[in-house]
């Protein structure tokens, strides 16, 4: 058994006469070596059978312990391959004042981009991107819904519609959106952004592999090309731990005022 496993039960021993539910216990030792760093991100925690005989209490007292720290994100349980100390976030800094896309943002910080993708297809339009989008009710939209994974971790879901005319195969846009666009003369040089608080629900959470209920960032990005014509209509939630978003802000001079 490693070291690290031999301290949380030398942890649990010394706590065992302070009278807490086991569960609570054993869960404060687990808890004390990650933040002693005695077990560091990605590394696995012993097996609920290994911790359950080593420290001599039952594997549901185990389970009850270990469920509370994945639900409060401190691990993660990776199906079939067992329990870790939940990776630490590097939080990406992004700048509001550029009109980038996911994949440059991620390789200008050296970091290797991958997607998966949720859905990608030609819908009937909902009222919203009818509205957005100026699309009638007998025209299609273009739905493209990915999960943005950085240095293989899940960092946004981004769901976006284009018109169909515009992007006729969603299924061809290759790794990046902005770059299909871009080769059809249709990137976009302009876009409003609007951010909001989110809390994750259940599926979102799921998949930015974060416990349900995390704080998330709703992200709504309409773009425009150079005739003012809207080009894209997107939502993304992202992953409130993993997002810096950072903007400049500057004095107006004098007869500035009332100006954005
Ligand atoms: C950003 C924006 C999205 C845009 C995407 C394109 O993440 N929030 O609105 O659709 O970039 O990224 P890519 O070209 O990598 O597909």
């Amino acid at each position: 058994m490693s070291d690290a496993a031999e301290q949380i039960f030398a942890t649990l021993k010394q706590s065992s006469q302070s009278g807490a539910p086991l569960y609570l216990q054993l869960r404060k030792s687990i808890e004390d070596a990650v933040n002693r760093g005695l077990i560091g991100p990605g590394d696995a925690l012993p097996s609920e059978r290994d911790i359950a005989s080593k420290a001599d209490i039952s594997r549901v007292t185990v389970r009850k312990a270990v469920q509370d720290l994945v639900k409060g994100g401190i691990l993660v349980q990776r199906h079939g391959s067992g329990t870790f100390v939940a990776p630490r976030m590097e939080r990406v800094e992004q700048s509001l004042s550029l009109l980038t896309s996911f994949t440059e943002d991620m390789a200008r910080r050296g970091m290797a981009v991958r997607s998966t993708w949720l859905d990608r297809g030609l819908y009937a339009p909902s009222p919203d991107e009818m509205m957005v989008l100026g699309l009638s009710s007998n025209e299609l939209v273009a739905r493209v819904a990915r999960l943005r994974i950085a240095n293989d971790t899940p960092l946004a879901i981004e769901r976006a519609s284009l018109s169909a005319s515009v992007l006729p195969d969603p299924d061809g846009i290759g790794s990046s959106l902005y770059a299909a666009l871009q080769l059809i003369g249709n990137r976009p040089v302009r876009a409003v952004q609007r951010i909001s608080a989110a809390n994750l629900g259940e599926s979102d959470a799921r998949l930015l592999e974060v416990p349900s209920g995390s704080a998330g960032l709703h992200i709504e990005r309409i773009s425009y090309l150079a005739s003012g014509k809207v080009i894209e209509f997107t939502r993304s939630i992202y992953r409130g731990d993993a997002y810096d978003f950072v903007a400049e802000l500057r004095l107006t001079g004098p007869g500035d005022e009332g100006r954005s």
